[in-house]
């Protein structure tokens, strides 16, 4: 953990953080970021807007996390069900996503973050691609906080290309179907290096999970907030933490 410079939280934050066991923190937390849309239409606004202010979201969770000494945060940036919107309106996701690579990936690195794609790449913008190796390419031997952008991503289709794979290996007899375990599939997802989350965050009050990591999910804590995405700060972060922290983590078991 590194030190932290509580300038950067609001006074509000502050005393929440002050609640918080920093030695406890969830090693991994996942977001599903929703309610960009409604933020627009609210205001009368394009739902375009709703996502540009949504990536003023990303930007102070990202430094709340980092700061906070968070291993892993994985933020469901674009689904694979999410081509299916309006032209115009995948055209500019795509666009605010590599923009904002581009522009805060040299703040991201500062701040010592891994930045990584979680997600196929067959489909997405060459231009993306690259904003994603670079900044893969500039931060990778970073030790601070993961930052997994989920572009392109379904939890089916991770499942889905995970057994071709271990398919491929029984095919060509280098695995034995009937020894086959749960290590094994983690294993063969995209990056396995990476802990079950142990916190899904869920903005915007909708209670579902929306083919987000559905197998690493199994036994994370889930935690939803009526705020839309763009109105989602370290404040409502630190809240969703502390809630955590409350919580009695069974895995099936009995507590003793
Ligand atoms: C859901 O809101 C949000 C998305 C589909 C995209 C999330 C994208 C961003 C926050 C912007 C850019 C991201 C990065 C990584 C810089 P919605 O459109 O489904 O909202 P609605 O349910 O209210 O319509």
């Amino acid at each position: 953990m590194g030190t932290l410079n509580l300038d950067t939280f609001t006074p509000e934050a502050r005393a929440l953080i002050t609640e918080l066991d920093l030695a406890r923190l969830p090693h991994h937390v996942a977001i599903i970021m929703d309610g960009n849309g409604r933020w627009a239409t609210q205001q009368g606004l394009p739902r375009v807007i709703g996502h540009r202010a949504g990536v003023e979201s990303v930007r102070n969770i990202m430094e709340a996390g980092a700061d906070l000494g968070l291993g892993y945060l994985t933020l469901y940036s674009f689904s694979t069900e999410n081509w299916s919107r309006p032209e115009d309106e995948v055209t500019a996701l795509m666009g605010l996503i590599e923009h904002h690579l581009r522009e805060e990936t040299t703040h991201m690195h500062a701040r010592g973050v891994r930045v990584r794609h979680l997600g196929r790449t067959a489909g997405l913008p060459e231009s993306l691609l690259a904003a994603l190796h670079d900044a893969w390419e500039l931060t990778k031997h970073n030790t601070g906080m993961t930052l997994q952008f989920a572009i392109n991503y379904s939890g089916r289709a991770e499942l889905l290309d995970a057994a071709r794979r271990l398919a491929t290996a029984a095919a060509a007899g280098e695995l034995d179907p009937a020894a086959l375990t749960e290590q094994d599939v983690s294993a063969a997802l995209y990056h396995p290096d990476v802990p079950d989350p142990d916190l899904l965050i869920r903005t915007a009050g909708e209670l579902r999970v929306s083919n987000y990591l559905l197998w690493q999910i199994a036994y994370s804590e889930i935690w939803v907030t009526p705020d839309l995405w763009p109105d989602f700060r370290a404040l409502q972060f630190l809240q969703a933490l502390c809630d955590y922290q409350h919580r009695q983590r069974k895995f099936g078991r009995v507590p003793s």
